[in-house]
Parts: C-alpha cells; sequence; structure tokens
C-alpha cells in the first residue's frame, strides 16, 4: 500500500518576529503541520522546518519603540511563537530563528556565489531618506495622499483606496511614519540580483508545476513586461546580516528569510547527523516543498528558485501557496472581536477543533477559506462530538462489561471493513494533493456508515437477550475497528485524540499501514470521553477577550502607531524647566471643544495656560490640585488668548487624559528633576 520511501523537507513561512501568532498564521501551518505528518504515517522520511523571521526594518523601529534591543525582542517573540506553535500541535522537526550563525553563513555564501557568476549589479537609485531619523525609509514606512485617488494616509506602495499602485516619490505632501517628518530623496548605490538571468529557468520551473496555475501565470505575465533586478540591499541603520565587503550595506531581509528555510534545516542536520548537502545538492533525488501564502508568492516562486539555482542548490520541487483566512465572511477585525490571537483562542477553546474545521475547508486552490464561527461550532460537535466520538463510545462499554474488556477474534463483516479500507486509499490521495476538504467530507461519509450499521445491529437490544448476547462482541469489535480506521484517517488532524485512542486501544502510534489488518482477539481499555461539545460560551469569550486585548494593545501600545520621537540631547533635555504648580482657576473657554483655561499658581508666579482636558475633567475637578508645567515654554498666541506654558499630561486622549499630579508633598514653584 505505501510507495517506496520518499526524502522530503517541507517548510512554512517564517513569521515574523515582531507580534503574535494569529488564526490567520495558523492556517499554513496548520495546512503544512497536516501534510508532513500525513507523509510521516506513509513512512516518508519528513522533515519539516520554520524559523522566526527576525531581521528588517519593521523589527528594528518595534524593538525600539518598546525600548528593548531587537535581540531581547527576538528573543520573547521566540518563546511566544513556540508556544503557540505547540500549542497548536504544529510539530516542527526544527523551530529556529533568522538571526543565526548557519543563516548568515548561508546567505554570505549563496550572494558570494551569486556574485562571483556575475549574477549581481550595482546602481545608485533614489530613496525616501528621513533626514530627522537619519535613515532611508523602506515605501510601508511613507504615508502621504494617493496620487491617483487623492485619498490621504496612503502608503508608499500602493493605495488601500483605489488599489493604484506608485513609488514612494510620488506621493502628495508625503511624510515618515517614523518621525513625521517630510522625507528628502536621497541618492545611494545598492546592490541588484539580476534575477532575469534566470529567465529561461523560471519559465521552465513554471511550466512544470512548480506552483499552482494561477499563481504561475500572474508571475509569467510580471517577467514578460519587466527585465527585472531586485534590490538585495539595505543601508545603515538596519537590523540584519552586513554585507561582506560593503560598508554600512546589509542584506535585505527578504533575501536572508528564505534562506532561513535551509539555516534551519542544517542546524536540524547537526543535530540528527543528517546530510544537508546531499538533500540540497543539484542533483537530489529529495523533494523540496514550501507552503506559503499567495501575498508572498513572487518571493517564492521567483527571486527564491532562481537564487537557488544561481547559488548551485537544488530547487524547489514545488511552491504550494493558499488564500487568506476571513472570519465570519469578513476581514479579521480587531473591532469586532474577530482578529483572535492563537493565545486568546486556545484559553477557551480545544486546538484540534481549528485543527479540524480547517482541514474540512482547506483545499489546493489560492481561494480564501472563511472561518464562520456558528458554522465551526456546529461542525465540530456534528462530525466530531456526534458523529466520531461517538461510534466508540456506543461499543466500548459493551466490551468492557460483558466481554471481559476483549475484542472478538472475528469481524462479522468482513466486506464492511475492507471497503473502508480501500475509502482509505482515495483519502490518502486527498492528502497527498492537499485536498483536505475532499479527505473530510468521504471520512465524515464512513463515519455516518459505521453509525448506520450500529443504529441497525442494535447491540444494547441484542445484550438483553442471552440467546444474542454473543453477537455484541462482534458488533462492537467491527465498530471500533471501523472507529480505529476513521482515527487513522484523522491522525493528521487530530495528532493529540489520536494518542488518546491509541491509549485506549493499548497499541503502537497508528500509522497509515495499520490499516491493512484489524485489531481482534486484543484487550482494550475503558473508554474514557475524547472531545466535549462546543458550547457558545466559549466562543462568546474569546470574541469578548479579543475585543478587551485589541482595546488593551490600542491604549497600552501606542507606540506603534506613535513612535517615539527622534533622540534628543541631555542638554537639550536640560532646556526644560519642570515646575510643580497649583490649579488655581480652571475655566470653561467659550467656543473651544477640547480647552480649558488653566490659571496656574508658581508660588508668586500666575500663568496663564489654555490646556487641551476639557474631555476628561470639569473645571471644578481640577482647581486647587497640583500639576506640572514646562515653565519655560515661549509664549503661543492661541485664537483665545495667549498660553504661558504647557502642563504636562499622559493618556490616549479623549476622556483618557491624566493631568500629571504630584502628591507626595510638592509644593508650588517646586522645581521638577
Ligand atoms: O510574509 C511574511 O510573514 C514573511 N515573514 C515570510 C517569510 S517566508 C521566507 F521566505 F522566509
Ligand atoms: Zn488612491
Amino acid at each position: 500500500m505505501t510507495n517506496p520511501q520518499r526524502k522530503m523537507l517541507v517548510t512554512s513561512a517564517l513569521p515574523y518576529a515582531n507580534g503574535p501568532i494569529h488564526l490567520g498564521h495558523l492556517v499554513e501551518y496548520i495546512q503544512t503541520d497536516i501534510w508532513v505528518r500525513f507523509q510521516k504515517m506513509r513512512g516518508h522520511e519528513c522533515h519539516y522546518v520554520c524559523a522566526d523571521d527576525a531581521h528588517g526594518t519593521p523589527i528594528m523601529l518595534r524593538a525600539e519603540a518598546d525600548g528593548v534591543s531587537p535581540q531581547e525582542l527576538i528573543d520573547r517573540m521566540y518563546q511566544e511563537h513556540s508556544r503557540d506553535f505547540a500549542d497548536f500541535l504544529v510539530g516542527f522537526d526544527n523551530f529556529y530563528t533568522t538571526h543565526s550563525e548557519e543563516n548568515r553563513q548561508l546567505s554570505e555564501l549563496v550572494y558570494q556565489r551569486l556574485n562571483q557568476a556575475g549574477h549581481i549589479s550595482r546602481r545608485t537609485i533614489k530613496q525616501f531618506y528621513d533626514p530627522e531619523r537619519g535613515m532611508y525609509l523602506p515605501d510601508r514606512f511613507v504615508k502621504g495622499t494617493c496620487p491617483n485617488c487623492k485619498s490621504d494616509d496612503q502608503y508608499g506602495d500602493n493605495c488601500e483606496v483605489c488599489g493604484a499602485t506608485y513609488s514612494p516619490t510620488e506621493l502628495i505632501d508625503p511624510k515618515s511614519v517614523v518621525s513625521g517628518a517630510t522625507p528628502v530623496e536621497k541618492d545611494s548605490e545598492q546592490l541588484f540580483f539580476k534575477v532575469d538571468d534566470f529567465r529561461d529557468f523560471l519559465q521552465e520551473w513554471l511550466d512544470r508545476g512548480g506552483t499552482q496555475p494561477e499563481i504561475a501565470n500572474k508571475q509569467r505575465e510580471l517577467f514578460e513586461h519587466e527585465l527585472f533586478e531586485w534590490d538585495i540591499s539595505r543601508n545603515a541603520p538596519y537590523w540584519g546580516f552586513a554585507i561582506p565587503g560593503e560598508p554600512e550595506k546589509y542584506f535585505y531581509v527578504w533575501l536572508d528569510a528564505p534562506i532561513g528555510y535551509l539555516a534551519s534545516f542544517k542546524n536540524l542536520c547537526e543535530q540528527k547527523g543528517l546530510d544537508f548537502d546531499a538533500f540540497l545538492a543539484p542533483e537530489s533525488t529529495a523533494e523540496l516543498y514550501h507552503f506559503i501564502g499567495k501575498d508572498i508568492a513572487r518571493f517564492h516562486t521567483l527571486f527564491w528558485p532562481a537564487e537557488l539555482k544561481g547559488a548551485g542548490f537544488r530547487t524547489p520541487t514545488a511552491v504550494w501557496c493558499h488564500g487568506f483566512l476571513t472570519v465570519n465572511g469578513q476581514k479579521m477585525s480587531k473591532s469586532r472581536g474577530t482578529f483572535i490571537m492563537a493565545e486568546t483562542y486556545r484559553k477557551h477553546l480545544n486546538a484540534e477543533y481549528l485543527r479540524y474545521y480547517y482541514a474540512a475547508k482547506l483545499d489546493n486552490s489560492i481561494d480564501d477559506i472563511d472561518l464562520s464561527l456558528d458554522d465551526f461550532q456546529a461542525r465540530v460537535n456534528s462530525d466530531l462530538v456526534g458523529k466520531l466520538v461517538n461510534i466508540a463510545s456506543r461499543c466500548a462499554g459493551f466490551i468492557s462489561k460483558n466481554f471481559d474488556g476483549r475484542l472478538g477474534d472475528a469481524l462479522p463483516d468482513p466486506q464492511m471493513y475492507e471497503d473502508f479500507v480501500s475509502a482509505l486509499q482515495g483519502i490518502a490521495d486527498d492528502y497527498e494533493n492537499r485536498q483536505y476538504s475532499k479527505a473530510v467530507r468521504e471520512i465524515m461519509a464512513l463515519a455516518d456508515q459505521a453509525n448506520q450499521y450500529i443504529d441497525a445491529a442494535k447491540p444494547w437490544v441484542l445484550i438483553k437477550d442471552d440467546s444474542q448476547k454473543h453477537q455484541v462482541q462482534g458488533i462492537c469489535t467491527l465498530g471500533l475497528n471501523l472507529f480505529r480506521l476513521l482515527v487513522i484517517s484523522l491522525k493528521p488532524v487530530l495528532p493529540l485524540t489520536t494518542e488518546k485512542v491509541e491509549s485506549f486501544f493499548g497499541i503502537d502510534p497508528l500509522c497509515w499501514e495499520d490499516a491493512e489488518s484489524p485489531l481482534l482477539d486484543h484487550p482494550i481499555n475503558r473508554f474514557k470521553p475524547l472531545l466535549t461539545r462546543i458550547e457558545d460560551l466559549q466562543i462568546e469569550s474569546m470574541i469578548e477577550d479579543t475585543k478587551e486585548l485589541m482595546e488593551t494593545a490600542s491604549k497600552s501600545g501606542p507606540l506603534a502607531e506613535d513612535p517615539i520621537s527622534p533622540e534628543i540631547s541631555y542638554d537639550e533635555f536640560a532646556k526644560l524647566d519642570l515646575r510643580v504648580a497649583r490649579i488655581a482657576k480652571a475655566e470653561q473657554v467659550e467656543g473651544a471643544d477640547k480647552l480649558l483655561r488653566l490659571t496656574l499658581d508658581l508660588d508668586g508666579e500666575t500663568r496663564n495656560v489654555f490646556a487641551g482636558v476639557k474631555s476628561a475633567y470639569r473645571p471644578e475637578q481640577l482647581e486647587g490640585r497640583l500639576t506640572v508645567m514646562v515653565a519655560n515654554l515661549a509664549p503661543r498666541k492661541m485664537r483665545f488668548g495667549v498660553s504661558e506654558g504647557m502642563v504636562l499630561a499622559a493618556g490616549p486622549g479623549g476622556k483618557d487624559i491624566f493631568v500629571l499630579n504630584p502628591d507626595d508633598g510638592a509644593k508650588p514653584g517646586m522645581r521638577v528633576k
């Protein structure tokens, strides 16, 4: 039944080390994990590797905003990601990081080989530069007005309103997302990978089915229209690997990220004594598969195969793309509570339910899949609890109570068992072809048949009649053997439940071949409930928790949207004269929406200050309280009068503005240090 043993290396896209894993990410990890578990069950040598994608500008800026070093940030994310993947039973053989020595060496090697073979060019290009922050800006770090439809606040690469694509320099009134400064265009020399040198190879790779046809067509269109080179270098400051021999230049994160697949595998080879070079040699008979989202197809189906080819490695057998996740038919949304983190889901629900539901939805297309929460609940309850587990719970008790916990030595209907075994062959093909939804449909149709068999045989009636009682052992033995076949076929999806079933039967880990012979004349253990129903409350609480988490994140994480301003020197800081002031009087300002007029007493000197705290305080709440003010700010003429200083307050705005309030014995006029 099993094919000759194959050797495979399988990867999922590397998650960025600047944010948590959410249910959208999990589509891919679950899809890949099911495929890998299936291959392993078939007896193939299959290695599944991944890593955190730890480099790039967003990670550098995120660390800065969090007040930690990039290393600290990526270490923390690594722990969180590892935990989430383990929780969802994603069984990587190695989960590593792109910020590793193996990856540095391999990235340098790939670059050097490409360079020596003449596939690297250099030329000077114009890029936006943030003069305040002193850095070149990636497209996504410039915002402005769309040159096409004139919508405000659009990113430098495309407009989310009209869909136009453009270069950041075309934006109207561009601003740096990092500092708010107006970026300037600056020339700098960059290194390019001449992807175009690989035109024939790529054409052939796409033609031989290296990816899905829709994806292949799109890539072909791309290189029919342009002769392209890919910019693989970035200027300092950058968080990544320095390019050897190129001062102040770093590899662009997308250069070392896919090489991170190889680095993670190399690290695994070192742990397990596997032959890395043989696996990656151009003539290798091993297979190499990458599972990715359709949004990063270009990197994986053009740049990556070309890089591998140019650097003398074997190229991918295939790159399989999947679509995006929607929840309840819409984009995941923070306000609707459907932007659900892996960790939040796990607080309320069993990971295998999601694995099952995704399997029931996934096929080998690039269509988006929808997690409809009502359907999720109904489907898990009816398929897993109502159909699958029900078979075992209906049969196990009779065997334990009446037949000394022993399965019978023959099946009353061997043909039925054989029919299930043949159906499993079709199901294996479905897994192989990533047609999981078809596999699940077929498995559930078999579960229906098994339940119908038990319904018709009525062991609960026969057991009461001494002359027929002996038949019950056979019926339940068949029932439990059909259940065992269904569990074999679902093992790639439900590995933990399968383990429980293995200990119920008292057997070794199931592999696909075990389907061929039934379990007869064999002692079984007491049956314990395997899975419970999903209750409404579990889903409701998960949504509530998600909403709350999003709210706290937007309050406690303002740095993400409002990054820290450019550094100031100590001397600049020391120029601020911060004083304790008593709010002698607080008054409404006619015509002002946000401002209150405060009369501040600095012990002998009074100041008139307009403060934007009207939404948070009524005037009488402030009178008599102490606060902290900048006392040496130049007076500013405002619409309502002159403001002679600034009151210090914190908070996101609206009702949440907190005027600084020095308690412990401060006196008006005191200097704040
Ligand atoms: O799009 C992403 O999330 C990237 N971090 C994926 C990288 S996959 C690979 F190329 F490393
Ligand atoms: Zn537009």
